[in-house]
This record gives C-alpha cells, structure tokens and sequence, in this order.
C-alpha cells in the first residue's frame, strides 16, 4: 500500500479507536462511579424486590433513578442492555493501530537493532508472545488459590501481579525500541482488559440471565468473578491510556532509565485511579485516604520525571566536547535525517516530510532544536538508526542542537 494511502487508514482508525475507547472507558468509569455511590433503597419495598443499592441524579435536563439488584431481578424484563461492542472494538482498531504503526514496518518503530528482540517478523513474534502471554499468566494468576478471597489476603494477590507487570515492562525495554516497548506494555494490559470483558464478564452474565429466566437463583460466583475482573480493569485504564499517548514523547520512552519510567507512571496513574474510586465511595476516614493516594501517585510521576533527567555529563546524555557550526551541522542533518525530513523525501514509501517536520534548511533546522535534541538524546531518530548516524555525529549534533 502506498504510503498516502496508509496515511488515511491511520488516521480513520486512530479516529474510531479514540472514539470507541472513550465509549468504553466512559461507560467502564461511570459504573465504577455509579456502584460507589450506591445508598441502600428508600423504598422498603424496593428492598423487598431485591434492589442492594439506588442512586439518583440529574442529566441533561432529566432526573434518573439507576437501582442495583443484589443478585438479580426475580424476572428479567423484555430489553436488557449489555456493554461489550464498546470493549470489543476497541480491542479490534487497537490491533489494527498496532499492525499499521508498529508490525508493518517494525524496523521503523518497533525494533531497536541496539535491543536484544530480534529483528523483522521474529520481533513482532515476540510483542505478540507478551500480548497473549500477558493474558494467559494473568488470567492463571486469576484463577489460582492466591486470587481466593478470604484464603489468603487481598493485598498478597496485588503484590504479586504488580511484581509480574513490573517485569514484564523491564523486560519490554530491554527487548524493544522506547515506544515499541510502552506501546506493547499497554497492548498486554489492553488486551487483557478485554479478555476479561469477553472470557469472563460476559460469559458469566450469560450464565446469570440463563439461570433467572429458568427461574433458579444466578450463581453468586459468577457475579464476584466478574467484580474481581472489572477492578482490575478499573486500575489498568490510567497505565494503559498512558502508553497509547507516549508515543509522542521520545524523550522520555527512549531515555536510558525508560523501564523505571514506565513502572512509576503505570503505577502512578493506578495509584490516581485509586484515589478516585476512593472518594467516590462513603469514606469512615474522612478524606485522608482519597489525598493519600492521590499523592502517592502524583509523587510516583514526579519521581520519574526528576531520575530521568538529563545529567550534564557524556554518559548521561547531554554530550560535551567542541562545538560544530550551523554548516557542519547541517551537513550532518543533510547526510542522516533529510532523506526523510524533506519537502520531497528520497526515502521509499514517504510521501511527506514526517509530523511535517522538515530539516532540509538552516531556518527549519533551526527552529527544531529542541525537538532534534530530544530525539537523539535517546536514540529514537533516525528510526532503527536506518541511516546509520554514528556515536560521534550524534554527540556532535546533539551539541549543536542543545547549545544556546
Ligand atoms: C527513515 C526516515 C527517518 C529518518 C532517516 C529520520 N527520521 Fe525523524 N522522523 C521520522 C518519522 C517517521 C517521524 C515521526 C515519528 C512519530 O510519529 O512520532 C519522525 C519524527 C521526527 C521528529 C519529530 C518528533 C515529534 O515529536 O514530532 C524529529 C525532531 C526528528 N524526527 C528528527 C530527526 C533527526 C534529527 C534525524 C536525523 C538524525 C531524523 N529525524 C531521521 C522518520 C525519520
């Protein structure tokens, strides 16, 4: 396919990804709320029907009175509405996001040939490993005597599952390019998000609606199986809608430190998911809990932000040494980056200048320094080093790029 062509399939299933995302984890958020502002019924006689919990608000000019069964209804009604096409396509474009900018061509943002995965369609074998992987230990862990409520404590299970994540993504870097790695970390969480929709939620509401409408009490596991399954879900959303946005920023998802980054912000938004769901519920404890995790969260992002500076020193990524002139500067440029970055890319398959971002004169050149710097600070650009940059012209234009 022709990279114009390319260029709109992107950019139309980017756009549906977004839009069915936000219906999913709008409809995910507002249940999450929606069960934590739930009061026991006014009416005794709503409790005599079964309803455990009502709430009431007003919308868009109208007043609406949601009530939660405790189990279920003793009779289903004529129309139930269930969610999981929001879920569903969301995984389905995702995937399509992934082929499109990461397995196509994983040499240009998926593969590092400085990382140990190895190149062209082994790679992507492995991003695939960790997707389906992710979900079949996940789901293990799941099912094992360590997720058996009241056997062995709740925080054991949650120890435990982090530790696995938190390998997982140190594992991701070491393996693949900055954003490769982020972006497979959050495929893995995404997809088994929605595993949990399709393998466990659903069925188990399948199960529920068959025993109700064959007049026999819906199997209380069911119902549990599925709440454990959709906390899950509810701390993954912050982490996994933090990779999906990382692409854009090299500086960080390339740095050295970049698995450390990855940890602290997927723990740091669970930690903020946290604090949310908190206060979204009666507190005994008044408001010191919610504030807690809150900080605790924003504390996580802060640190990262500070470990992953830039130091002053060679090794540390802002380079020292002799300065080169705008003329050598842009010979670099011009022998490196501008088969891509020009008004008329050379480079097969590009029909335009990458993000429009154009190197091929000393004014663009210019007013993209700190964009330059950011990029071979880390080594994202030239993408798999496919022009064959070397450590000296790096140090050199990153001097240029990074002085005054
Ligand atoms: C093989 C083609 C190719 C080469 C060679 C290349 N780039 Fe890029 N560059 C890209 C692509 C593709 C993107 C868009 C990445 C994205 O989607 O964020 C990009 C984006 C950029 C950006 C913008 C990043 C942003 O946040 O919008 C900068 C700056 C950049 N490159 C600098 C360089 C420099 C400096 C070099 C040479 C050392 C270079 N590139 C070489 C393909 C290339």
């Amino acid at each position: 396919m022709s990279a114009y062509w390319l260029d709109w399939l992107s950019l139309l299933t980017r756009w549906a990804h977004l839009v069915v995302g936000i219906a999913w984890i709008g409809a995910s958020f507002y249940f999450v709320w929606l069960d934590n502002h739930l009061q026991p019924p006014g009416d005794p006689a709503l409790a005599d029907k079964g309803v455990a919990g009502e709430l009431w608000a007003v919308h868009g000019g109208g007043f609406y009175n949601p009530q939660k069964y405790r189990l279920g209804p003793p009779q289903l009604p004529a129309r139930l509405h269930w969610f999981y096409w929001e879920a569903y396509s969301t995984w389905l474009t995702g995937f399509a996001m992934l082929v499109l900018v990461y397995f196509l061509n994983p040499a240009a943002n998926l593969l590092d040939p400085a990382r140990a995965a190895p190149p062209g369609a082994a790679g992507v074998a492995v991003a695939l490993g960790f997707i389906v992987g992710g979900w079949l230990v996940y789901d293990g862990l799941c099912r094992s005597p360590l997720a058996q409520a009241g056997r062995v404590p709740g925080w054991m299970f949650n120890a435990v599952l982090a530790l696995l994540l938190a390998q997982a993504a140190w594992a991701l870097c070491v393996l693949f390019s900055g954003r490769g790695a982020f972006i497979v970390f959050g495929a893995m969480l995404g997809t088994m998000m929605v595993a949990n929709v399709a393998m466990v939620i659903i069925p188990g509401q399948r199960r529920m609606v068959a025993a109700i409408t064959a007049g026999q009490p819906p199997d209380p596991l069911d119902a549990r199986r599925g709440k454990q399954r959709s906390v899950h879900n509810t701390y993954f959303t912050l982490p996994v809608l933090m990779t999906m946005i990382s692409h854009h920023h090299a500086g960080i998802t390339h740095a050295s430190l970049n698995a450390l980054a990855l940890v602290l912000l997927a723990a740091g938004g669970a930690a903020i998911r946290h604090g949310f769901v908190l206060r979204h519920r009666a507190q005994p404890h008044g408001r010191r809990p919610v504030l807690l995790a809150l900080a605790a969260g924003l504390a996580m992002l802060a640190t990262a932000a500070v470990l992953l500076q830039p130091r002053a020193t060679a090794a540390g990524g802002t380079a020292t040494g002799a300065a080169i002139d705008d003329t050598q500067a842009l010979a670099i440029l011009a022998a490196r980056c501008t088969a891509c970055h020009a008004g008329q890319p050379s480079f097969p398959g590009l029909a335009a200048a990458p993000n429009g971002v154009r190197l091929d004169s000393p004014a663009a050149a210019q007013a993209r320094r700190a964009a330059i710097a950011t990029q071979l600070g880390g080594g994202a650009m030239p993408p798999g080093n496919v022009t064959g940059l070397s450590a000296d012209e790096r140090a050199a234009l990153l001097r240029w790029a990074q002085s005054p």
